[in-house]
């Protein structure tokens, strides 16, 4: 089983590339099917979701051509099964996009229940009542999310709460459904924007993407197209928390400031300087952070997915800060782990009180989930002595050579897969 061994206390200096954003690849890739002819995808993040996706849509028989780590080709011709099943597309959540996706070309999916990381319970109700509300017979029999349709017909849909997957799902199946479709209560977070641009792209006929009104009329066929995902605002994210987490000063670079702006204003509040450049972000800390309060909300709000980051900057910040979850209930996993590293959090309900430390100091943590994993990375980078991070396939699934991209940036980090090779590195750094 492969972890992090990492040595903290070195500032991250330099500066990191940013790749595709993995949410928006998910549903892009599960999209590209929809046509017969070839889709080229490109700046695709080579992560572990991405491969078991690519995997499942290749096993229902499209033609998948990875013409390089960050370049596929997606030809949905040859598709003749219409059941999405294996060990590996169960624990992935961003299956369900094969169910709006398949139910919109061929009107018909039988898709393994999506899982994803737990992170509390995350039921699909809103894709599913926006499925049948298009016309789809739907049903959940032995692990299997079943729909079918003689006929999709647009509908008015309000979504009863703001749903990144929802909304996309449904203007996927939407986007082959006869006549107009209007969304009310969408997500608008930019993965959002993105596949919309992408299914425009391939013919679709999709308005008000990044509002809380998306407009869809439907088209009979949707065409070829090449397609450069957009970057990753969690991936990029968490690289500036792990510039302040290390007192760094650390250049961002491939990445849409204006998605960032959640993150800019934090980082601002606690004292850290941003500068913001086309497409790029410096985040220089070299001042003491201070606390602050914090609430994930949807975009354009502060990201649950940057939650874990943020709370382990706040616990090496002076004070006391508060960090309120209001999307996932379960989303704060991470802090006993956090606290054998010295953190004094409390969590009631869906608040942490965090009252900052002066610093981490290492120990033996496991990744609960992928963005946590990703953040007490962070806290080992910033910590005095040894940290070993367990469970690294959560953060492989979502952060492409995540150690690597570190060490360039001079941290002090490992990817082993034995308690040798820890002793190896402990020698080493000491
Ligand atoms: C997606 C992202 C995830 C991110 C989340 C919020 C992917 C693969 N995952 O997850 O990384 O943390 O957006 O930005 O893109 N809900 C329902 N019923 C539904 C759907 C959602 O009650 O049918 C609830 C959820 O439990 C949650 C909230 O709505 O409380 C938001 O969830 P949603 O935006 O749908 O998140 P995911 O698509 O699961």
């Amino acid at each position: 089983m492969d972890e992090y061994v990492i040595k903290g206390g070195n500032p991250l200096v330099g500066e990191v590339e940013i790749g595709g954003a993995k949410n928006a690849a998910l549903a892009i890739l599960s999209a590209a099917v929809m046509t017969d002819e070839t889709v080229t995808i490109e700046n695709l993040p080579n992560v572990g979701d991405i491969n078991v996706l690519l995997n499942a849509i290749k096993e229902i028989g499209a033609r998948v051509d990875r013409v390089d780590a960050h370049t596929v080709k997606i030809n949905g011709s040859f598709i003749r099964d219409f059941n999405v099943d294996n060990e590996y597309i169960r624990k992935i959540r961003a299956s369900y996009y094969l169910i709006g996706a398949l139910l919109g070309k061929y009107k018909r999916a039988e898709v393994a229940l999506p899982g994803g990381c737990n992170i509390g319970s995350r039921p699909i109700d809103l894709h599913l009542k926006g499925f049948s509300a298009l016309g789809a017979k739907v049903d959940i029999r032995h692990g299997l999310v079943l729909a079918e349709a003689e006929r999709l017909i647009g509908t008015h849909i309000y979504l009863d709460k703001v749903s990144v997957g929802a909304t996309i799902n449904i203007m996927m199946t939407a986007s082959m459904a006869e006549g107009k479709t209007i969304i009310e209560n969408a997500a608008k977070e930019p993965h959002v924007v993105d596949v919309a641009n992408f299914l425009n792209s391939m013919g679709a006929n999709i308005r008000g993407a990044g509002t809380d009104v998306i407009r869809i009329v439907g088209v009979e066929k949707l065409h070829k197209t090449e397609y450069s995902v957009i970057p990753d605002q969690i991936e990029a994210g968490t690289f500036m928390f792990a510039a302040a987490a290390t007192k760094g000063d650390v250049t961002v670079k491939n990445v849409i400031p204006k998605h960032l702006e959640a993150t800019t204003a934090k980082l601002l509040e606690i004292g850290c300087e941003v500068e913001e450049f086309d497409d790029a972000v410096r985040v220089v800390a070299s001042k003491p952070l201070h606390h602050t309060q914090v609430t994930t909300l949807t975009y354009p709000g502060f990201p649950t997915d940057m939650q874990p980051q943020m709370a382990v900057v706040l616990g090496i910040a002076e004070g006391t800060s508060t960090v309120t979850e209001s999307i996932f209930e379960n989303r704060f996993k991470y802090v006993d782990e956090l606290t054998r590293m010295g953190a004094k959090i409390k969590v009631e309900s869906n608040i942490a009180i965090i009252n900052g430390v002066e610093r981490y100091t290492g120990a033996r943590v496991n990744a609960p989930d992928l963005r946590a994993g990703a953040a007490l990375v962070i806290a080992g980078l910033a910590a005095d002595g040894i940290t070993v991070v367990d469970d690294i396939y959560y953060i492989e699934r979502g952060y492409e050579e995540f150690e690597k991209k570190l060490a360039a940036l001079g941290a002090m980090i490992e990817k082993v897969s034995s308690e040798k090779e820890i002793q190896k590195f402990t020698l080493k750094v000491s």
